[in-house]
């Protein structure tokens, strides 16, 4: 259970309702002040993941924290740290970002090698309830353009125009 919300803890008949409501919500809420972008990971037209941002005041502090999930059979052939690459050039290339931030466990290997692999910085540890009654200690890091290891071969990306309009980055 990697995440800071316990969601995979729900039973599985449940995950699918639980998970779709959670997704919704953030469409729901999603403004200028405050909005999550999760963006949907295809490998080989296959969904596998998402791979998401969340920003709060983004238009004064242009910087916010990357999140992400891939199934389990999708992980540790390097698909996460392309994902990650891809929304790095979506936020510094075409949203104006600053800086990024991330977080990890500190006994979640595959998520703090991807954040290393693609440049973050160590931005301090700290201590956070993980499931009900249980401490888990957990790294900040942090993201800035002259870090940032892009990935090999050029992205494209469509749809920012727009994008930046929702974020209220353009009228
Ligand atoms: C985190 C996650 C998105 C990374 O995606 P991924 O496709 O598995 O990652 P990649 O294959 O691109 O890279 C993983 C790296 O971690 C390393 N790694 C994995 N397990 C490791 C371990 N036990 N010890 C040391 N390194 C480890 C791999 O060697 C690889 O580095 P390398 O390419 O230098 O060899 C994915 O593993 C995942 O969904 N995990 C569960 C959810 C999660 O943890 N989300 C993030 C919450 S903060």
């Amino acid at each position: 259970m990697p995440f800071a919300q316990p969601w995979t803890e729900a039973p599985a008949h449940q995950l699918p309702r639980t998970t779709a409501a959670y997704y919704w919500s953030t469409r729901a809420s999603f403004s200028p002040s405050n909005w999550t972008l999760d963006l949907v990971v295809r490998f080989n037209g296959e969904i596998v993941g998402v791979q998401g941002f969340h920003a709060q005041d983004y238009l004064v502090v242009r910087t916010g924290e990357t999140g992400s999930w891939l199934g389990l059979a999708h992980q540790g052939r390097g698909i996460g740290t392309l994902m990650r690459q891809a929304i790095c050039v979506l936020l510094f290339d075409h949203l104006d970002a600053v800086e990024i931030t991330s977080a990890a466990f500190l006994d979640n290997p595959a998520s703090l090698a991807v954040s290393r692999k693609v440049g973050y910085v160590d931005n301090g540890t700290f201590r956070e309830q993980r499931r009900p009654g249980e401490l888990a200690r957990s790294r900040k890091l942090l993201l800035k353009p002259d870090r940032f290891v892009r990935p090999e071969h050029p992205v494209r990306v469509d749809g920012a125009a727009p994008l930046r309009a929702a974020v209220g980055l353009d009228k």
